[in-house]
């Protein structure tokens, strides 16, 4: 979907650009996923499993920018690549069409100076615009950063789901899952 770009000052004096991510980002994206998977234990992949070649990194931006009610936004500070968030509808069907999943990760360097904050605030801001009703996630129930940031953004924990991640250390990791309403 569309999305027109905007800036913001972040509180340690930095700008903040958060834009729709392009094709032309295809590569910064691939090193994105390689270097999030290494850098923290909260996302979904483990680092040898983030290894989309340039061509499958291009379609899928692709198509997320095509989907009407899709967005792949992409964070930078001061011009450089900070992070990125997104949202999709749960399923394409009628009785699901309200309620959409997303998705949020940054480079370590960036944690912690507001930029999470302002990507999801316009991420909530073109759920809405999409249409969508409901808006759903999953943290790992450790992730007390991420967990806060939800909570100040009005999101609400509705249950668990215990063992969702196994490291290979063989320890687990429990999901909560959180939800904001849009309407
Ligand atoms: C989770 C993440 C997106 C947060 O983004 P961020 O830019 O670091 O967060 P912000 O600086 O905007 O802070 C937002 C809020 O989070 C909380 N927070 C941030 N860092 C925190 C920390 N180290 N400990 C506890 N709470 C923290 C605070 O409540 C803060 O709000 P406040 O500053 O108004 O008090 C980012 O840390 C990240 O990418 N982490 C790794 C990937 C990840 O965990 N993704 C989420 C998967 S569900």
């Amino acid at each position: 979907m569309e999305y027109a770009s905007k800036e913001f000052l972040l509180k340690n004096g930095k700008t903040c650009v958060i834009r729709r991510t392009e094709e032309a980002d295809a590569e910064r994206m691939i090193e994105y996923v390689n270097v999030t998977a290494e850098e923290t234990p909260f996302l979904g992949r483990e680092p040898e499993e983030a290894s989309f070649t340039l061509e499958q990194e291009r379609e899928i931006i692709r198509n997320m920018n095509a989907a009407e009610r899709n967005i792949l936004l992409l964070a930078e500070v001061d011009g450089v690549h900070a992070g990125n968030a997104n949202f999709s509808c749960v399923k394409d069907r009628a009785r699901f069409r309200h309620r959409c999943g997303i998705g949020v990760g940054l480079y370590r360097a960036f944690w912690g100076m507001g930029v999470g904050t302002v990507l999801l605030e316009e991420l909530l801001a073109a759920a809405r615009t999409a249409g969508y009703e409901q808006v759903e996630l999953e943290v790992v129930s450790t992730n007390e950063a991420a967990v806060r940031l939800y909570k100040k953004l009005g999101f609400q924990v509705t249950g668990t789901l215990p063992w969702a991640f196994k490291y290979k250390d063989g320890s687990y990791a429990d999901f909560l899952l959180m939800v904001k309403k849009l309407v």
